[in-house]
């Protein structure tokens, strides 16, 4: 099964959203959708998102789920905006609950704040499957960038959000609370274990040296012959040195903060206050 996929660069975030579409009719999934913010004027728009619906609705397509990767750190989700407008199921990693609390407590939010997934409509574990009309889709559990991240194998298209980027990129970064270097690799080898010839689509991409396009779409092949971080049998201990010694010295994400407040909620802002009026909070000294 090869489903049709359609990417959507974000050029504020680097962050690609995918449509999955069922090759033999209209169902599809949505993964990785981004709501744009400015930071500075704390706005939100809806472009991005829009320019999704405006395909779906322009290739008759019917809309199944709305998959996350996981929590993102780095954008906000605009799964319940495209819920609104689309329909779909919103699903995400069980162990999101995990990420609650240790996001739940960061923030100081109260006890109205529910660190059971409940703000999802599916809670994935690892070797979960479900269908997107035709397309059998398979859940893998991979954590390392995050406890919750999830890859989901659908048809033979991987979407590894924040795990493995392009080869000539190499890995994500496994410093955010609950990361682990170590899990990240173990993670790397359950993708890589899947047939050469899957897809990949990548959750991000930045460009590298010595390429000036953006791109998202490789093979397992491609990634066990030449990522810089992972391909060709490199050593565990390796990796685990190189990541952490990378780690400690990347700044946070520019959306970190607004991001992990609305993505934690299934990307719902916080509950208004008794005026109406929606507030994000920036934890002092806390990250
Ligand atoms: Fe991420």
């Amino acid at each position: 099964m090869t489903p049709k996929v359609t990417g959507f660069f974000d050029d504020a975030t680097n962050t690609i959203s995918y449509v999955v579409q069922d090759p033999q009719g209209s169902a599809c999934a949505i993964v990785d959708s981004v709501l744009d913010f400015d930071y500075a004027s704390g706005r939100t728009d809806t472009r991005s998102a829009d320019a999704i619906i405006a395909f779906v609705k322009g290739n008759g397509l019917d809309v199944q789920w709305l998959l996350e990767t996981h929590v993102h750190a780095d954008h906000l989700s605009a799964a319940p905006y495209l819920q609104d407008a689309l329909g779909g199921k919103i699903g995400i990693g069980d162990r999101i609950q995990v990420v609650q609390d240790t996001f739940g407590k960061v923030f100081n939010e109260g006890t109205e704040f529910q660190r059971d997934g409940s703000q999802f409509d599916k809670l994935f574990v690892e070797s979960d499957s479900f269908h997107i009309g035709q397309m059998r889709a398979d859940v893998l559990h991979t954590p390392g960038h995050t406890p919750a991240c999830l890859t989901y194998v659908i048809g033979d298209a991987a979407f590894v959000g924040d795990t493995l980027f392009m080869p000539d990129f190499g890995t994500a970064r496994c410093d955010f609370p609950g990361g682990s270097s170590e899990q990240l690799f173990d993670s790397v080898q359950k993708i890589l274990a899947l047939p050469d010839e899957t897809r990949i689509f990548v959750g991000h991409d930045y460009k590298a040296p010595g390429r000036d396009e953006f791109a998202w779409e490789t093979t397992v092949g491609e990634q066990k012959a030449r990522n810089v971080h992972v391909g060709a049998d490199a050593s565990k201990d390796s990796f685990v040195e190189m990541r952490d010694a990378r780690d400690a010295t990347l700044a946070m994400p520019k959306l970190i903060i607004p991001s992990l407040q609305v993505n934690m909620r299934a990307g719902q802002m916080p509950p208004a206050d008794e005026d109406g009026k929606v507030f994000l909070k920036v934890p002092v000294n806390g990250l």
